[in-house]
């Protein structure tokens, strides 16, 4: 265990520095609206998926298996949980951490194909994941806390409670908050420093699944109400710019395309692609056959979508 802390520490600190040299992504080109990929060989649903080093995809199932791809081929699984996996992110780009139904938070190490087990100090499943700067992460969960952990030293660092499932975690860069979406329809944005609450919005009727926030420091949110909302969160409180309505169904997850458009994911078994500027979908993908869990965006503009009919597939958005 000793070496694998030496190495994996190694491996953090060279992944954070390419992490910093490599944030421009290159302005998106035109057209084409079909998946040019479905990756199938999840056994049940899948839930969570994240892009490594802006190329190869992670995925996290209900099967408890945790798959490596890249473009459109299996490369390999990088191991599995004793329970199905609600969540990932990518840290600094190369580490993916999942987060399970039972408590567990683990650290993937893909060149090692290797993991630190299970870190999490919390009651329920771990339904949410977010990166924060230096070494941190905040976990939500079913049991009602928020946890911020130390990557680096897997440590606990401290607890933010509330009095409801916590769904969705996103940092605000520009002013160093935490905001959480909550099943209970509440968001609210916390100092994740010392743990206070800094601003709290009412709006949805429904629970919260989904937030992500805009290039030009917008919050969207995203609910069971099947409406998507954007807010401006420079102002306290915060003042509802937009609702967006166009699903049939709960809205699951939310990404933010390569030129600030949206793409939302729900049980209707669509995505759409909305116009932030004018709250207009531009089009609507489909294909699955099952609620679409998660989305994830790789630099080139790919869109990947993780569904319940046990599938992955990727879109070419280019043109969005
Ligand atoms: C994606 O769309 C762009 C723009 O239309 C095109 O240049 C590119 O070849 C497409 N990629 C694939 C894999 O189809
Ligand atoms: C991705 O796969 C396509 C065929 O499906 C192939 O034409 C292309 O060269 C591959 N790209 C890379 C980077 O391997
Ligand atoms: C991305 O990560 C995978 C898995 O560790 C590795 O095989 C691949 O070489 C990496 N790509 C880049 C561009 O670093
Ligand atoms: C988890 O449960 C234990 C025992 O019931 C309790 O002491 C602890 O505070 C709980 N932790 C959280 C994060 O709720
Ligand atoms: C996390 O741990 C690393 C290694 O000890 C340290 O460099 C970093 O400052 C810690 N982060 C915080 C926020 O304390
Ligand atoms: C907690 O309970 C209060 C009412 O007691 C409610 O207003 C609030 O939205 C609840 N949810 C969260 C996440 O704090
Ligand atoms: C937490 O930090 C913020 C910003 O630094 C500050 O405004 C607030 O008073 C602090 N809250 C507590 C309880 O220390
Ligand atoms: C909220 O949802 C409930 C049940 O889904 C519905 O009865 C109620 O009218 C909704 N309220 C608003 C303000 O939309
Ligand atoms: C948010 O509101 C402030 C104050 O009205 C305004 O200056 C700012 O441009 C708004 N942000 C966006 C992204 O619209
Ligand atoms: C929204 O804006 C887009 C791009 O400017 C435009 O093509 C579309 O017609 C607009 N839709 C509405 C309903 O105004
Ligand atoms: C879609 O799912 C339903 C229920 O799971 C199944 O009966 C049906 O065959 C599926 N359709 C396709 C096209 O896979």
């Amino acid at each position: 265990m000793k070496s694998l802390n030496f190495l994996f520490n190694s491996l953090l600190i060279l992944a954070f520095v390419s992490f910093l040299n490599s944030n421009s992504l290159s302005p998106s080109a035109p057209v084409v609206v079909s998946s040019i990929f479905t990756l199938t060989g999840h056994t049940q649903p899948v839930y969570a998926i994240t892009y490594l080093n802006d190329s190869h995809l992670i995925s996290g199932s209900g099967d408890t298996k945790i798959k490596m791809w890249f473009n459109g081929t299996f490369i390999t699984d990088l191991g599995s949980t004793e329970s199905p996996i609600l969540s990932l992110i990518t840290h600094y780009g190369f580490f993916p951490i999942s987060g399970s139904k039972n408590n567990n938070i683990r650290i993937w190490i893909p060149k090692l194909r290797n993991a630190f087990v299970d870190f999490s100090k919390q009651n329920g499943s771990i339904l949410s994941l977010a990166t924060l700067p230096r070494f941190l992460i905040a976990s939500g969960s079913s049991d009602h806390s928020i946890h911020i952990y130390n990557v680096t030293t897997r440590t606990f660092i401290r607890s933010i409670q509330s009095n409801s499932s916590v769904n969705s975690l996103i940092f605000f860069k520009q002013r160093h908050l935490l905001a959480a979406g909550y099943a209970d329809s509440t968001i609210i944005i916390w100092n994740y420093r010392n743990g206070s609450e800094f601003t709290r919005i009412n709006g949805h009727n429904g629970s919260v699944y989904a937030l992500v926030m805009l290039k030009n420091g917008n919050l969207v949110s995203a609910s069971a109400d099947k409406t998507i909302k954007i807010w401006n969160v420079s102002i306290v409180p915060p003042v509802l710019e937009k609702t967006l309505t166009s699903h049939n169904g709960e809205i699951k997850c939310l990404a933010v395309l390569l030129n600030g458009n949206l793409a939302s994911g729900s049980t209707d078994f669509s995505i759409k692609i909305w116009d932030v500027n004018n709250g207009s979908v531009i089009t609507t993908l489909l294909g699955h056959n099952g609620t679409v869990n998660d989305l994830a965006i790789d630099s080139k503009g790919y869109l990947a979508s993780a569904s319940d009919d046990k599938t992955i597939k990727i879109w070419n958005t280019t043109i969005f």
